[in-house]
């Protein structure tokens, strides 16, 4: 399949903290083990930031590499969207502190809220931008650091997450990957499956929400289960639809990294072969909205993905929301 106007990949740079947290020494922490964690989600080990380190420091180790990567100026980027669900603060936006903090220019600069899709919603919302000609190139960012909204007395969530950032700098001009094509849709009918309850305008930061643990990361399991594997099928499958391309003609798939058995069932539903499914979360854990960008710099730097080929992001997150991406390397 062509597409007249895609938008190009320039270059793409990710970063994990150096610091390895593996199974057995969370079971030091809460009542757990390395064997019941690799068994349900596939996950050996996650890497958590220092105390010191913000997700605009994740993000900006991987806008450096994502720069270098495509080989542009700083002075030459004019947007800057970060996808994260763990800003520095709430306002500021990280994109705003991330922008200062690589010595941009005076440049549109937000951040976008979606998730664990965050990121291919701001593929989305970048190319969009990029299309209308008043801006020219963009740096894009998936960075979190899920460590800082983590309960970590819960063993249902605490053993699941990691920190981390992926970033990538786009533009209508040039070469590299290709973006073909973008589905996002949400759902926001029960926020409560996963969610961080207080902080908001709803429930203000107090003694109360500090007592009831409201901030941190809640989450129905099972339920987001069953929904991941749901709306990440029918993300793909209205996506190849939208662009005539039949399943067979999809050479890789880089789904968001939460759990290997959803990607399993995923699988299975759409009835691609794993060998086509890119996984590192047995590394990372899920690092939510750098979850995608991590695992896609990764197989590239393996040299997974071959010129030519066609390849499918997808994610799913809190919201719910999902989104899947069509890529041509
Ligand atoms: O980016 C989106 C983020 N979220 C997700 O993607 C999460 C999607 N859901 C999942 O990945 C899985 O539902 C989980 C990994 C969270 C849980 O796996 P599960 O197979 O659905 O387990 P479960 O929730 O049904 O729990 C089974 C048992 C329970 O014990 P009982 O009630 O059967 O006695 C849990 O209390 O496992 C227990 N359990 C644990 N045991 C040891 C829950 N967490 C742990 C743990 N260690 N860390």
């Amino acid at each position: 399949m062509s597409n007249p106007n895609p938008t190009y990949v320039l270059g793409m740079g990710s970063y994990v903290p150096s610091n390895k947290v593996d199974n057995h020494a969370l079971s030091l922490r809460v009542d757990t083990s390395d064997e019941w964690i690799r068994s349900r989600t596939g996950i050996r080990e996650r890497c958590l930031a220092e105390d010191d380190q913000a997700c605009s420091d994740l993000a900006l180790e991987a806008s450096v590499r994502a720069l270098k990567d495509a080989d542009i100026e700083r002075d030459q980027i004019d947007l800057v969207i970060v996808a994260t669900i763990t800003p520095d603060m709430s306002f500021p936006s990280t994109a705003c502190l991330l922008q200062h903090k690589l010595g941009l220019g005076k440049i549109s600069s937000f951040d976008l809220e979606a998730a664990c899709s965050g990121f291919l919603y701001a593929l989305d919302v970048a190319d969009g931008m990029l299309a209308s000609n008043r801006y020219h190139n963009a740096l894009v960012v998936g960075a979190e650091k899920m460590s800082s909204i983590l309960d970590w007395d819960d063993r249902t969530t605490c053993v699941l997450f990691g920190d981390g950032a992926g970033a990538a700098v786009l533009s209508k001009k040039g070469a590299g990957h290709e973006l073909l094509g973008f589905q996002c849709g949400a759902d926001g009918s029960d926020p409560t499956v996963l969610h961080k309850p207080a902080g908001g305008s709803l429930l203000p930061a107090s003694q109360d929400t500090l007592n009831e643990r409201k901030h941190f990361l809640k989450m129905n399991g099972r339920e987001i289960f069953k929904s991941a594997v749901r709306v990440m099928e029918r993300a793909v499958r209205e996506l190849l639809e939208k662009h005539e391309i039949s399943m067979d003609e999809v050479d890789h798939v880089i789904p968001h990294q939460a759990n290997v058995r959803i990607v399993e069932s995923l699988a299975q539903r759409l009835e691609i072969s794993m060998d086509k499914f890119f996984c590192n979360l047995e590394n990372y854990g899920n690092t939510s909205a750098a979850s995608v960008p991590l695992a896609l710099d990764e197989g590239r730097a393996l040299g997974r993905f071959r010129s030519g080929q066609l390849g499918v992001l997808v994610a799913f997150g809190a919201g719910l929301t999902w989104s899947a991406t069509l890529i041509r390397f």
